[in-house]
Protein backbone atom coordinates (compact mmCIF):
# COMPACT_ATOMS: atom_id res chain seq x y z
CA UNK A 1 0.00 0.00 0.00
CA UNK A 2 1.39 3.74 -1.00
CA UNK A 3 0.88 6.04 1.48
CA UNK A 4 1.34 9.65 2.02
CA UNK A 5 1.47 11.25 5.27
CA UNK A 6 1.20 15.31 5.36
CA UNK A 7 2.76 16.50 8.80
CA UNK A 8 1.34 19.99 9.43
CA UNK A 9 3.45 21.28 11.91
CA UNK A 10 6.38 19.73 10.48
CA UNK A 11 9.17 21.67 12.35
CA UNK A 12 6.85 21.54 16.36
CA UNK A 13 8.10 20.30 19.20
CA UNK A 14 5.25 17.19 18.83
CA UNK A 15 6.62 16.25 15.28
CA UNK A 16 10.53 16.32 16.27
CA UNK A 17 9.97 15.14 20.16
CA UNK A 18 7.26 12.08 19.41
CA UNK A 19 6.01 11.83 15.82
CA UNK A 20 9.43 11.48 13.96
CA UNK A 21 11.19 9.48 16.29
CA UNK A 22 7.70 7.11 16.18
CA UNK A 23 7.65 7.03 11.94
CA UNK A 24 11.79 6.16 12.50
CA UNK A 25 11.18 3.31 14.61
CA UNK A 26 8.28 2.21 12.35
CA UNK A 27 10.22 2.24 9.72
CA UNK A 28 13.25 0.45 11.06
CA UNK A 29 10.76 -2.11 12.58
CA UNK A 30 9.79 -2.27 9.11
CA UNK A 31 6.32 -1.66 9.63
CA UNK A 32 5.68 1.30 7.92
CA UNK A 33 4.12 0.36 4.64
CA UNK A 34 6.52 0.50 1.60
CA UNK A 35 6.02 3.32 -0.83
CA UNK A 36 5.72 5.92 1.96
CA UNK A 37 6.79 9.62 1.62
CA UNK A 38 6.51 11.82 4.64
CA UNK A 39 6.00 15.29 3.87
CA UNK A 40 6.16 17.81 6.52
CA UNK A 41 4.87 21.43 6.05
CA UNK A 42 5.59 24.55 8.24
CA UNK A 43 5.70 28.29 7.43
CA UNK A 44 9.07 28.71 6.99
CA UNK A 45 11.27 27.94 3.61
CA UNK A 46 13.86 25.33 3.23
CA UNK A 47 15.14 22.28 0.74
CA UNK A 48 13.93 18.94 1.83
CA UNK A 49 17.45 18.54 3.29
CA UNK A 50 17.52 21.53 5.18
CA UNK A 51 14.99 19.78 6.50
CA UNK A 52 16.62 16.32 7.21
CA UNK A 53 19.30 17.91 8.76
CA UNK A 54 17.20 19.54 11.19
CA UNK A 55 15.52 15.99 11.89
CA UNK A 56 18.70 14.59 11.92
CA UNK A 57 20.16 16.62 14.56
CA UNK A 58 17.02 16.63 17.01
CA UNK A 59 17.56 13.00 16.76
CA UNK A 60 20.72 13.41 18.65
CA UNK A 61 18.56 14.14 21.97
CA UNK A 62 16.17 10.69 21.20
CA UNK A 63 17.59 8.51 23.97
CA UNK A 64 20.40 6.19 22.27
CA UNK A 65 18.42 2.59 21.39
CA UNK A 66 16.12 4.63 19.37
CA UNK A 67 18.87 6.57 17.39
CA UNK A 68 19.51 5.94 14.12
CA UNK A 69 22.93 5.37 13.12
CA UNK A 70 24.24 7.66 10.04
CA UNK A 71 23.14 4.59 7.17
CA UNK A 72 19.94 4.17 8.76
CA UNK A 73 18.89 7.53 8.85
CA UNK A 74 19.65 7.86 5.31
CA UNK A 75 17.26 5.18 4.22
CA UNK A 76 14.47 6.63 6.63
CA UNK A 77 15.56 10.55 5.04
CA UNK A 78 14.41 9.42 1.58
CA UNK A 79 11.23 9.40 2.92
CA UNK A 80 11.48 12.91 4.06
CA UNK A 81 10.12 15.72 2.49
CA UNK A 82 9.76 19.43 3.19
CA UNK A 83 6.58 22.31 1.57
CA UNK A 84 6.54 25.39 2.88
CA UNK A 85 3.17 26.63 3.51
CA UNK A 86 0.84 29.49 4.28
CA UNK A 87 -1.80 27.79 6.36
CA UNK A 88 -4.15 30.53 5.16
CA UNK A 89 -3.84 30.86 1.49
CA UNK A 90 -6.10 28.53 -0.54
CA UNK A 91 -3.42 28.65 -3.67
CA UNK A 92 -1.00 26.60 -1.45
CA UNK A 93 -3.42 23.92 -0.63
CA UNK A 94 -3.78 23.45 -4.62
CA UNK A 95 -0.14 23.14 -4.49
CA UNK A 96 -0.13 20.71 -2.10
CA UNK A 97 -2.54 18.65 -4.08
CA UNK A 98 -0.96 19.01 -6.87
CA UNK A 99 2.69 17.69 -4.89
CA UNK A 100 0.06 14.68 -3.70
CA UNK A 101 -1.70 13.77 -6.82
CA UNK A 102 1.44 13.20 -9.17
CA UNK A 103 2.04 9.91 -7.88
CA UNK A 104 -2.23 8.81 -6.98
CA UNK A 105 -0.82 7.80 -3.65
CA UNK A 106 -3.95 5.16 -2.06
CA UNK A 107 -3.50 6.61 1.58
CA UNK A 108 -3.33 10.00 2.65
CA UNK A 109 -3.03 10.60 6.36
CA UNK A 110 -3.05 14.56 7.16
CA UNK A 111 -1.59 14.74 10.53
CA UNK A 112 -2.14 17.83 12.42
CA UNK A 113 0.26 18.32 14.77
CA UNK A 114 0.04 22.24 14.85
CA UNK A 115 -1.94 24.59 17.30
CA UNK A 116 -5.03 23.62 17.83
CA UNK A 117 -6.65 26.92 17.25
CA UNK A 118 -5.95 26.36 12.78
CA UNK A 119 -7.43 22.85 12.94
CA UNK A 120 -10.73 24.49 11.53
CA UNK A 121 -9.02 26.64 8.99
CA UNK A 122 -6.67 23.58 7.97
CA UNK A 123 -9.73 21.21 7.98
CA UNK A 124 -11.98 24.02 5.52
CA UNK A 125 -9.06 24.90 3.49
CA UNK A 126 -8.49 21.27 2.95
CA UNK A 127 -12.17 20.62 2.12
CA UNK A 128 -12.21 23.66 -0.14
CA UNK A 129 -9.14 22.08 -2.06
CA UNK A 130 -10.79 19.25 -2.52
CA UNK A 131 -8.48 17.26 -0.36
CA UNK A 132 -10.93 15.35 1.56
CA UNK A 133 -11.50 12.08 -0.28
CA UNK A 134 -12.04 8.73 0.56
CA UNK A 135 -8.57 8.06 0.85
CA UNK A 136 -8.20 11.05 2.71
CA UNK A 137 -8.30 10.96 6.92
CA UNK A 138 -7.34 13.53 8.74
CA UNK A 139 -5.71 13.11 12.22
CA UNK A 140 -6.29 15.80 15.28
CA UNK A 141 -3.83 16.06 18.05
CA UNK A 142 -5.07 17.30 21.79
CA UNK A 143 -6.27 19.70 22.85
CA UNK A 144 -9.54 19.58 20.99
CA UNK A 145 -10.95 22.61 22.11
CA UNK A 146 -11.31 24.31 25.69
CA UNK A 147 -14.75 23.51 26.53
CA UNK A 148 -17.91 21.77 25.32
CA UNK A 149 -18.92 24.47 23.32
CA UNK A 150 -15.12 24.96 21.64
CA UNK A 151 -15.00 21.37 21.34
CA UNK A 152 -18.80 21.29 19.32
CA UNK A 153 -17.33 24.01 17.08
CA UNK A 154 -13.71 22.39 16.04
CA UNK A 155 -15.82 19.15 15.40
CA UNK A 156 -18.40 20.62 13.33
CA UNK A 157 -16.25 22.42 11.26
CA UNK A 158 -14.20 19.11 10.49
CA UNK A 159 -17.76 17.21 9.86
CA UNK A 160 -18.17 19.72 7.32
CA UNK A 161 -15.35 18.57 5.68
CA UNK A 162 -14.71 15.18 6.64
CA UNK A 163 -16.75 11.86 7.74
CA UNK A 164 -16.72 10.99 11.40
CA UNK A 165 -14.28 7.64 10.09
CA UNK A 166 -11.94 10.12 8.23
CA UNK A 167 -11.31 12.30 11.52
CA UNK A 168 -8.85 10.58 14.12
CA UNK A 169 -8.82 12.32 17.28
CA UNK A 170 -5.70 10.93 18.87
CA UNK A 171 -5.83 10.37 22.88
CA UNK A 172 -1.79 8.89 22.83
CA UNK A 173 -3.18 6.95 26.47
CA UNK A 174 -4.66 4.83 24.31
CA UNK A 175 -2.02 3.96 22.36
CA UNK A 176 0.26 2.83 25.57
CA UNK A 177 0.76 -0.80 25.19
CA UNK A 178 -0.91 -1.70 28.95
CA UNK A 179 -3.76 0.04 27.83
CA UNK A 180 -4.01 -2.86 24.60
CA UNK A 181 -2.90 -5.42 27.30
CA UNK A 182 -6.13 -4.09 29.40
CA UNK A 183 -8.51 -4.98 26.74
CA UNK A 184 -6.81 -8.24 26.08
CA UNK A 185 -6.98 -8.73 30.16
CA UNK A 186 -10.58 -8.02 29.88
CA UNK A 187 -11.95 -9.63 26.94
CA UNK A 188 -9.34 -12.20 26.10
CA UNK A 189 -9.47 -14.04 29.16
CA UNK A 190 -12.42 -15.73 31.25
CA UNK A 191 -11.26 -15.30 34.24
CA UNK A 192 -11.15 -11.50 35.61
CA UNK A 193 -14.89 -11.06 33.99
CA UNK A 194 -17.33 -12.60 36.34
CA UNK A 195 -15.06 -10.49 39.54
CA UNK A 196 -15.04 -7.24 37.29
CA UNK A 197 -18.13 -6.17 39.07
CA UNK A 198 -19.16 -4.15 42.47
CA UNK A 199 -19.75 -7.47 44.33
CA UNK A 200 -15.56 -8.06 43.69
CA UNK A 201 -14.49 -4.72 43.78
CA UNK A 202 -13.95 -1.83 46.58
CA UNK A 203 -12.76 0.79 44.33
CA UNK A 204 -10.56 1.76 41.06
CA UNK A 205 -7.76 4.17 41.05
CA UNK A 206 -6.19 5.51 38.19
CA UNK A 207 -2.85 7.77 38.85
CA UNK A 208 -1.11 9.59 36.18
CA UNK A 209 1.52 11.18 37.75
CA UNK A 210 4.36 13.32 36.39
CA UNK A 211 7.79 14.32 38.25
CA UNK A 212 8.06 17.17 35.26
CA UNK A 213 7.01 20.87 35.88
CA UNK A 214 5.37 22.65 33.25
CA UNK A 215 8.87 23.88 31.54
CA UNK A 216 8.87 25.56 28.39
CA UNK A 217 4.72 25.76 27.93
CA UNK A 218 3.87 27.96 30.87
CA UNK A 219 2.15 29.92 28.58
CA UNK A 220 -0.31 26.93 26.72
CA UNK A 221 -0.41 25.22 30.31
CA UNK A 222 -2.10 28.14 32.34
CA UNK A 223 -4.72 28.66 29.76
CA UNK A 224 -4.98 24.55 30.19
CA UNK A 225 -4.72 23.27 34.03
CA UNK A 226 -4.14 19.46 34.83
CA UNK A 227 -8.34 18.85 34.49
CA UNK A 228 -8.25 19.67 30.95
CA UNK A 229 -4.94 18.61 30.38
CA UNK A 230 -5.00 15.18 31.46
CA UNK A 231 -8.33 14.33 33.25
CA UNK A 232 -10.94 15.35 30.35
CA UNK A 233 -8.90 13.01 27.85
CA UNK A 234 -6.48 10.31 29.22
CA UNK A 235 -7.64 9.81 32.94
CA UNK A 236 -10.96 9.52 31.18
CA UNK A 237 -10.11 7.16 28.57
CA UNK A 238 -8.59 4.92 30.47
CA UNK A 239 -11.48 4.85 33.01
CA UNK A 240 -13.86 3.87 29.82
CA UNK A 241 -11.43 1.13 29.19
CA UNK A 242 -11.88 -0.48 32.93
CA UNK A 243 -15.67 0.19 32.81
CA UNK A 244 -16.99 -0.66 29.73
CA UNK A 245 -19.26 -3.83 29.33
CA UNK A 246 -17.50 -6.06 27.01
CA UNK A 247 -18.39 -4.98 23.15
CA UNK A 248 -19.84 -7.29 20.84
CA UNK A 249 -16.85 -7.35 18.09
CA UNK A 250 -13.41 -5.62 18.03
CA UNK A 251 -14.94 -3.23 15.47
CA UNK A 252 -14.25 0.87 16.38
CA UNK A 253 -17.96 1.73 16.95
CA UNK A 254 -18.51 -1.53 19.51
CA UNK A 255 -15.97 -0.58 21.07
CA UNK A 256 -16.60 3.43 20.86
CA UNK A 257 -20.34 3.11 21.84
CA UNK A 258 -19.77 0.82 24.96
CA UNK A 259 -16.93 3.55 25.99
CA UNK A 260 -19.33 6.60 25.32
CA UNK A 261 -22.05 4.35 27.40
CA UNK A 262 -19.92 4.70 30.33
CA UNK A 263 -19.15 8.30 30.00
CA UNK A 264 -22.58 8.87 29.76
CA UNK A 265 -22.99 6.88 33.22
CA UNK A 266 -20.71 8.86 35.22
CA UNK A 267 -21.99 10.20 38.34
CA UNK A 268 -22.87 14.40 36.96
CA UNK A 269 -20.96 17.10 39.45
CA UNK A 270 -23.18 19.49 41.60
CA UNK A 271 -21.53 22.63 43.18
CA UNK A 272 -21.16 20.97 46.34
CA UNK A 273 -20.23 17.68 44.98
CA UNK A 274 -17.44 19.81 43.41
CA UNK A 275 -16.71 20.75 46.43
CA UNK A 276 -16.23 17.41 48.17
CA UNK A 277 -14.87 15.43 45.72
CA UNK A 278 -12.47 17.10 43.84
CA UNK A 279 -9.10 18.69 45.08
CA UNK A 280 -7.21 21.03 42.91
CA UNK A 281 -3.24 21.65 43.56
CA UNK A 282 -0.56 23.57 42.33
CA UNK A 283 2.83 23.00 43.53
CA UNK A 284 5.23 25.11 44.93
CA UNK A 285 9.22 24.82 45.32
CA UNK A 286 10.55 21.54 46.98
CA UNK A 287 12.94 18.92 45.54
CA UNK A 288 12.21 16.06 42.74
CA UNK A 289 14.76 13.32 42.22
CA UNK A 290 16.79 15.01 45.21
CA UNK A 291 17.13 18.31 42.69
CA UNK A 292 15.63 21.59 43.56
CA UNK A 293 12.64 22.15 42.15
CA UNK A 294 10.92 25.38 41.29
CA UNK A 295 7.12 26.50 42.49
CA UNK A 296 4.75 26.95 39.55
CA UNK A 297 4.34 30.54 39.96
CA UNK A 298 8.10 31.05 39.70
CA UNK A 299 7.90 28.76 35.88
CA UNK A 300 8.76 30.96 32.82
CA UNK A 301 5.39 32.55 31.06
CA UNK A 302 2.98 31.59 34.05
CA UNK A 303 1.33 34.88 35.32
CA UNK A 304 1.87 36.24 38.45
CA UNK A 305 -0.93 35.21 40.92
CA UNK A 306 -2.01 32.44 38.45
CA UNK A 307 -4.68 30.10 39.78
CA UNK A 308 -4.31 27.27 37.36
CA UNK A 309 -4.26 23.96 38.50
CA UNK A 310 -1.47 22.12 38.17
CA UNK A 311 -3.01 18.61 40.43
CA UNK A 312 -6.24 17.24 40.19
CA UNK A 313 -8.13 14.48 42.40
CA UNK A 314 -11.53 13.33 41.99
CA UNK A 315 -14.43 10.67 42.76
CA UNK A 316 -16.71 9.53 40.62
CA UNK A 317 -18.66 6.76 39.96
CA UNK A 318 -20.62 4.59 36.94
CA UNK A 319 -23.86 4.71 37.61
CA UNK A 320 -24.89 1.40 36.22
CA UNK A 321 -25.92 -2.47 37.39
CA UNK A 322 -22.05 -3.52 37.21
CA UNK A 323 -20.37 -0.33 39.30
CA UNK A 324 -23.03 1.06 41.70
CA UNK A 325 -21.25 2.34 44.68
CA UNK A 326 -17.79 1.58 43.62
CA UNK A 327 -15.79 4.87 43.82
CA UNK A 328 -13.15 5.61 40.89
CA UNK A 329 -10.54 7.91 42.18
CA UNK A 330 -8.34 9.70 39.51
CA UNK A 331 -5.81 11.60 40.18
CA UNK A 332 -3.06 13.51 38.07
CA UNK A 333 -0.38 16.42 38.75
CA UNK A 334 2.99 17.82 37.72
CA UNK A 335 5.78 17.87 40.20
CA UNK A 336 4.71 14.77 42.16
CA UNK A 337 6.95 12.42 43.52
CA UNK A 338 7.79 10.20 40.64
CA UNK A 339 6.87 9.56 36.88
CA UNK A 340 4.45 6.90 37.74
CA UNK A 341 1.17 5.93 36.06
CA UNK A 342 -1.01 2.97 36.68
CA UNK A 343 -4.08 1.54 37.26
CA UNK A 344 -4.93 -0.14 40.73
CA UNK A 345 -8.32 -2.17 41.01
CA UNK A 346 -9.06 -2.74 44.85
CA UNK A 347 -10.84 -6.26 45.33
CA UNK A 348 -13.11 -6.75 48.42
CA UNK A 349 -11.70 -8.15 51.12
CA UNK A 350 -11.86 -11.92 51.93
CA UNK A 351 -15.98 -12.16 53.71
CA UNK A 352 -14.38 -14.27 56.62
CA UNK A 353 -11.20 -13.99 57.60
CA UNK A 354 -9.65 -17.35 59.09
CA UNK A 355 -5.65 -16.52 58.85
CA UNK A 356 -4.16 -13.41 61.01
CA UNK A 357 -3.39 -11.22 58.70
CA UNK A 358 -5.61 -12.08 56.32
CA UNK A 359 -7.37 -8.69 56.61
CA UNK A 360 -5.40 -7.22 52.87
CA UNK A 361 -7.42 -7.89 50.00
CA UNK A 362 -5.90 -8.43 46.38
CA UNK A 363 -5.42 -6.02 43.87
CA UNK A 364 -4.68 -5.83 40.37
CA UNK A 365 -2.08 -3.24 39.19
CA UNK A 366 -2.30 -2.12 35.41
CA UNK A 367 1.32 -0.45 35.54
CA UNK A 368 1.27 2.27 32.73
CA UNK A 369 4.94 3.92 32.96
CA UNK A 370 7.93 3.75 33.48
CA UNK A 371 7.66 0.02 33.28
CA UNK A 372 4.41 -1.01 31.88
CA UNK A 373 3.32 -4.82 33.09
CA UNK A 374 0.98 -6.18 35.12
CA UNK A 375 0.67 -7.24 39.10
CA UNK A 376 -1.78 -9.47 40.49
CA UNK A 377 -1.57 -9.35 44.26
CA UNK A 378 -2.38 -12.31 46.14
CA UNK A 379 -1.65 -13.24 49.63
CA UNK A 380 0.42 -16.56 50.17
CA UNK A 381 1.38 -18.56 52.97
CA UNK A 382 4.83 -17.59 54.89
CA UNK A 383 5.58 -21.16 55.98
CA UNK A 384 6.99 -19.94 59.40
CA UNK A 385 3.68 -21.40 61.31
CA UNK A 386 3.81 -17.90 63.79
CA UNK A 387 2.37 -14.59 63.64
CA UNK A 388 0.79 -13.52 60.50
CA UNK A 389 0.37 -16.96 58.64
CA UNK A 390 0.11 -14.76 55.24
CA UNK A 391 2.06 -12.21 53.41
CA UNK A 392 1.63 -10.19 49.90
CA UNK A 393 3.41 -11.70 46.67
CA UNK A 394 2.17 -10.96 43.25
CA UNK A 395 2.23 -12.36 39.82
CA UNK A 396 4.02 -10.27 37.98
CA UNK A 397 3.81 -10.25 33.89
CA UNK A 398 6.17 -8.55 32.45
CA UNK A 399 5.58 -8.04 28.34
CA UNK A 400 8.74 -6.51 27.89
CA UNK A 401 10.18 -9.78 28.61
CA UNK A 402 7.34 -11.63 27.20
CA UNK A 403 6.62 -9.54 24.28
CA UNK A 404 9.80 -7.63 23.90
CA UNK A 405 10.36 -8.10 20.13
CA UNK A 406 7.30 -6.81 18.94
CA UNK A 407 6.57 -4.34 20.64
CA UNK A 408 5.97 -0.57 19.28
CA UNK A 409 5.45 3.07 21.70
CA UNK A 410 1.97 4.84 21.39
CA UNK A 411 2.52 7.34 19.00
CA UNK A 412 4.15 4.33 16.63
CA UNK A 413 1.20 2.34 17.10
CA UNK A 414 -1.31 5.26 16.74
CA UNK A 415 0.36 6.90 13.14
CA UNK A 416 0.76 2.77 11.91
CA UNK A 417 -3.43 2.05 12.53
CA UNK A 418 -3.74 5.89 11.03
CA UNK A 419 -1.96 5.28 7.96
CA UNK A 420 -3.73 1.49 8.15
CA UNK A 421 -7.44 2.98 8.55
CA UNK A 422 -8.04 1.05 11.76
CA UNK A 423 -9.93 3.28 13.98
CA UNK A 424 -10.17 1.58 17.50
CA UNK A 425 -7.60 4.19 19.25
CA UNK A 426 -8.74 6.76 18.45
CA UNK A 427 -11.39 9.11 19.95
CA UNK A 428 -15.07 9.85 18.39
CA UNK A 429 -16.34 13.14 18.66
CA UNK A 430 -19.21 12.15 20.85
CA UNK A 431 -17.27 10.73 23.55
CA UNK A 432 -14.75 13.20 23.20
CA UNK A 433 -17.89 15.96 23.48
CA UNK A 434 -19.34 13.85 26.56
CA UNK A 435 -16.30 14.02 28.49
CA UNK A 436 -16.15 18.02 28.41
CA UNK A 437 -19.83 17.75 29.53
CA UNK A 438 -18.96 15.82 32.48
CA UNK A 439 -15.95 18.31 33.34
CA UNK A 440 -17.58 21.29 32.63
CA UNK A 441 -19.17 21.86 36.18
CA UNK A 442 -16.30 21.33 37.52
CA UNK A 443 -14.80 24.27 35.23
CA UNK A 444 -17.69 26.27 36.83
CA UNK A 445 -17.47 25.54 39.92
CA UNK A 446 -13.57 26.60 40.43
CA UNK A 447 -14.74 29.58 37.87
CA UNK A 448 -17.77 30.60 40.68
CA UNK A 449 -15.38 29.92 43.54
CA UNK A 450 -11.88 32.65 44.60
CA UNK A 451 -10.21 30.43 46.30
CA UNK A 452 -6.70 29.34 45.36
CA UNK A 453 -5.88 25.79 44.49
CA UNK A 454 -3.95 24.27 47.30
CA UNK A 455 -0.46 24.28 47.61
CA UNK A 456 1.87 21.21 47.27
CA UNK A 457 5.79 20.70 48.03
CA UNK A 458 7.04 19.45 44.32
CA UNK A 459 8.23 15.82 45.10
CA UNK A 460 5.22 14.99 47.07
CA UNK A 461 1.92 13.09 46.19
CA UNK A 462 0.12 16.31 45.95
CA UNK A 463 -1.75 18.33 48.68
CA UNK A 464 -3.23 16.12 51.48
CA UNK A 465 -6.81 16.68 50.80
CA UNK A 466 -6.21 14.03 48.18
CA UNK A 467 -5.97 11.88 50.85
CA UNK A 468 -8.28 12.95 52.95
CA UNK A 469 -11.06 13.13 50.36
CA UNK A 470 -10.57 9.15 49.61
CA UNK A 471 -10.13 8.41 53.44
CA UNK A 472 -13.61 8.97 53.56
CA UNK A 473 -14.32 6.10 51.69
CA UNK A 474 -11.66 3.95 53.93
CA UNK A 475 -9.60 3.66 51.44
CA UNK A 476 -5.96 5.24 50.80
CA UNK A 477 -3.90 5.84 47.80
CA UNK A 478 -1.81 2.82 46.81
CA UNK A 479 1.77 4.36 47.55
CA UNK A 480 0.34 5.26 50.57
CA UNK A 481 -0.70 1.87 51.55
C1 LIG B 1 0.09 15.30 27.20
C2 LIG B 1 -0.02 16.49 28.09
O1 LIG B 1 -1.14 15.02 26.59
O2 LIG B 1 0.50 14.17 27.95
C3 LIG B 1 1.29 16.76 28.80
O3 LIG B 1 -0.39 17.64 27.33
C4 LIG B 1 1.77 15.51 29.52
O4 LIG B 1 1.16 17.84 29.74
C5 LIG B 1 1.77 14.32 28.56
O5 LIG B 1 3.09 15.75 29.99
C6 LIG B 1 2.06 13.02 29.32
O6 LIG B 1 2.26 12.00 28.41
P1 LIG B 1 3.16 10.74 28.79
O7 LIG B 1 2.94 9.79 27.68
O8 LIG B 1 4.56 11.24 28.90
O9 LIG B 1 2.63 10.27 30.10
Amino acid sequence: MSFDLVLFGGTGDLAWRKLMPALFQAFRHGKLPAHGRILAVARDARSDDDYRALIQARFGEVESAKRPSNEEFERFAALLHYRRMDLSQPADYVGLKQWLGERGTQTVVMYLATSPHLFPLVCAQLGAAGLNGPHVRVVLEKPLGHDLRSAREINRVVAAAFGEHQALRIDHYLGKPSVQNLSALRFGNALFEPLWRRESIANIQITLAEAIGVGTRGDFYDRTGALRDMVQNHALQLLTMIAMEPPPTHDADAIRDEKLKVLKSLKAFTPESVARDVVRGQYRAGTVDGKAAIGYLDEAKVPAGSTTETFVALRTEVQNWRWAGVPFFLRTGKRLAARHAQIVVNFRPVPHPIFPGSARANKLVIKLQPEDGLELHLLAAKGSGHGDWLAPVFLDLDFEKAFAAERVGAYERLLLDAIAGRLNLFVRSDEQEQAWRWVEPVLQAWADDASPPRPYAAGTWGPPAASAMIARDGCVWDEEQ
